[in-house]
């Protein structure tokens, strides 16, 4: 029985090399249908041959990556917009040429948009008046009115024009930063309006959040170039850096998906939840938790910034942020404007429920066709997005491409999905998950996520669950390194991280569309991306601007190197995935996760009982005991239950996630393990530490309750024996 498999699977890898794959599913089916256990694969091989890796990584084309990038790069496609509904019909067509077939999917979603005309910023009542730009000075972005001033999606309007002397600057207006400003003055936020930039460790809703509880009207944000570009850098278009008349858009929310349709997807016929009351819990509601930014905010030019800053009065500002910003006129902190200047504000947004496209397409397994690998990324912009969303988009095109070319017929049904409107929170992979939770969660093995899959040349880098680290590093072993032959994927990554030993893998967070996956379905997740270690900041100095274009994409990756290396490996983890029977899995880094959580559990004090706490480690004790026992039977080559132990060490964390975990308001954290701790609360179980974090004690004590479920079904999962973990409790 095992034989037969066997053939079939180095036949499938001499076909490919004959350019006849095609045909072999139409041979291996009718054995599959006589022989009732012959998809139980061959003990003894996992039925991969590394040649079609090989045939694989030769033949993605620099050239193909390159014409692709130039016709995404000439559309603006933010998301519903005319160019991002064309980009979806071009997708579609696209597929449905090189797979076996595609189609749109479109849900009905609630997006924010600016209303440019009522939109101002500006310093009057001084010798000249100064108006803050709305664009990009580039005149192809100003002539072009299919490009969206600078907003931040998802950020309230202002109630009322503003008009104020209190401009008050807040550095990164984190929590250390106000506390600062508040020993200067303790009414310094009282009617102001805050500038903030961009990083310290607060996020874009942050900002508001952090200061509307000390009487803030809005906030202002911009990127200082001492964050977003390195001091070496020249300004885009001389160089890499960060130009003056730019800054980062992006959305402002904390709960993504739509707003307005939690748990379900917004399709025809759907119930909506009143647009008007969330408006109002954002208008009212001081304190964390928040849906979305509870404060205005815009987002300002690193230039306009350095104006403002030369016009504020009030103390000096302290010597540590001085020394951590690019821009030479800050002096003072704020709280009056010279020469009596008032500062005029107002910001108006509207909210329109408008179709957005998720693209998908198909090619069957033949092997084991209900078995889903999937591959997305998304397809919206905030500008013409050359690199956010094109990088992503050009590697899952030169993926497909080849899946034709090379006439690649996955064992596994592979799907590849093209989301929309990811920057406003991640409507369209929230929508899709939401609608096929069930499906997912019975089927869906895997999911590989490129999004800016290139953000400079230096390093390959991965965000992964747990279970699928073993997979990126086999393959990331295997291929080598974009300069240097005799180096591979791994070394570099690993020298160009200083790390000792292996690199490391981070946990799945909720940037990309990878996160619905993670959280709602417990799909694993690979996200990949190719990165610079010379940057000071995570993102590249024109993220979300106008100017993430082809020529700044050329900067950061001449020859395009990097999008060949990356499209390489998620390519083969895609196919190494899809066309075997087994791939490697590895269970220890969830249990040596699971441990470091275990061991800050004493930091949430007598919030957890000691009694509680030891129940806690005994479930997680035997949720690891089960994750060891199924990677032994999984290794046992002869044993007959390789198949169930295989699929166990890869569906398991499907168990660990639970709708009541782990936050009030941001229902897209779910996974009751590995979920953001969003609350400040210790690095502990996320439901408990978000909840701990927020001060409440009674919903601490039902987290503990689902966190012991969750760990005991996962066990009982991966047990081969069903409903007895805990009756085996000592
Ligand atoms: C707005 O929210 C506040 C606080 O939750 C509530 O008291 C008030 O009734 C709400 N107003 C409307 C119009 O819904
Ligand atoms: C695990 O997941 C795969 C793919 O989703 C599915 O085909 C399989 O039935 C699951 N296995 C078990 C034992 O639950």
């Amino acid at each position: 029985m095992g034989k037969v498999v066997k053939w079939v699977g180095i036949a499938f890898g001499t076909a490919v090399a004959l350019g006849i794959g095609v045909t072999i599913g139409w041979f291996s089916k009718p054995d599959a249908i006589e022989d009732p256990v012959s998809d139980l694969p061959d003990p003894e091989n996992d039925g991969f041959d590394f040649k079609l890796i090989d045939e694989f990584t030769n033949a993605v084309d620099k050239k193909f990556l390159e014409q692709e990038t130039e016709h995404l790069s000439t559309k603006i496609r933010w998301a519903t917009s005319q160019g991002d509904y064309e980009m979806a019909d071009y997708i579609i067509n696209k597929w449905k040429d090189q797979l076996d077939d595609a189609w749109s999917l479109d849900y009905q979603i609630v997006h924010s948009y600016p209303e440019e005309e009522n939109c101002y910023a500006r310093l009057v009542g001084g010798a000249k008046e100064f108006t803050l730009r709305k664009k990009e000075d580039a005149e192809e972005l100003q002539n072009d009115d299919q490009v969206l001033m600078f907003y931040n999606a998802w950020a309230p309007s202002t109630e009322a024009p503003i008009s104020t002397s209190k401009l008050v600057y807040g550095h990164y207006c984190n929590e250390d930063n106000v506390n600062w400003l508040l020993d200067q003055d303790s009414d310094i936020f009282d009617g102001a309006v805050v500038i903030c930039k961009y990083g310290g460790g607060a996020g874009r809703p942050d900002k508001g959040k952090n200061v509307k509880p000390h009487g803030a009207a809005a906030v202002l944000i911009f990127s200082d170039p001492y964050d977003a570009s390195d001091p070496s850098d020249k300004d885009f278009p001389e160089g890499p850096g960060i130009p003056e008349d730019t800054v980062q858009r992006g959305s402002a929310k904390y709960k993504r998906g739509d707003p307005t349709s939690p748990g379900y997807p917004s399709i025809d016929g759907a119930y909506f939840d009143d647009l008007e009351d969330l408006l109002n819990y954002t208008r009212t509601q001081v304190e964390s938790p928040h849906i979305w930014a509870p404060l205005p905010s815009q987002p300002i030019a690193w230039g306009d910034a350095k104006y403002l800053l030369s016009q504020l009065e009030g103390g000096p500002v302290n010597s540590e942020w001085i020394s951590e910003t690019a821009l030479d006129t800050l002096e003072n902190f704020g709280g009056s404007l010279k020469d009596n200047q008032m500062f005029e504000l107002q910001i108006a947004v509207k909210y329109e429920r408008k179709k957005s496209q998720d693209v998908i397409g198909i090619i069957e397994g033949s092997e084991y066709p209900d078995e889903y690998v999937l591959i997305g990324n998304h397809r919206d912009t905030w500008v013409k997005g050359a690199i956010d969303a094109g990088a992503g988009m050009t590697t899952i095109f030169e993926i497909s491409r080849l899946f034709k070319e090379l006439e690649i017929r996955p064992k596994r049904t592979v799907v590849f999905c093209s989301w929309g409107s990811e920057e406003h929170g991640l409507m369209g992979s929230i929508e899709f998950t939401e609608e096929f939770l069930a499906v997912l969660k019975e089927r869906a093995i895997l999911y590989v996520n490129a999004d800016v899959s290139f953000k400079g040349n230096e390093y390959f880098y991965s965000s992964a669950s747990q279970q699928m680290h073993e997979l990126v590093f086999e393959l990331t072993d295997y291929i080598k390194d974009h300069n240097d032959e005799s180096m591979t994927v791994t070394e570099r990554w690993a020298e160009k991280t200083e790390a000792t030993g292996r690199p490391t893998i981070g946990n799945p967070g909720l940037g990309s569309d990878y996160a619905p996956f993670h959280q709602f379905a417990g799909v694993p997740i690979v996200d990949v991306g190719f990165n610079q270690k010379t940057r000071k900041v995570s993102q590249y100095s024109t993220y979300h601007t106008g100017y993430d274009n082809l020529e700044y994409l050329h900067m950061i990756d001449p020859g395009f190197s990097a999008a060949k290396k990356v499209t390489e490996i998620a390519g083969a983890i895609l196919i190494r995935a899809a066309c075997s029977d087994y791939f490697p899995v590895d269970p220890s880094p969830m249990a040596d996760y699971v441990d470091s959580l275990d061991e800050k559990l004493p930091e949430v004090g007598s919030e957890v009982s000691t009694e509680q706490q030891n129940l806690i480690k005994r479930a997680s004790a035997s949720f690891k005991n089960q994750l060891r026992a199924a990677k032994q039977i999984y290794d046992d080559s002869d044993s007959m239950d390789k198949k169930r132990s295989f699929m166990r060490l890869l569906n398991y964390s499907k168990y660990l996630t639970d709708q009541n975990c782990c936050h009030p308001i941001q229902h897209d954290l779910q996974n009751v393990v590995v979920s953001s701790r969003q609350e400040g609360g210790p690095a502990t179980y996320p439901g408990i530490s978000n909840y701990f974090g927020l001060g409440d004690k009674e919903e601490i004590q039902r987290q503990v309750g689902i966190l012991i479920t969750r760990l005991n079904a996962a066990a009982d999962y991966l047990n081969l024996k069903p409903f007895s973990v805990r009756a085996n409790e000592l």
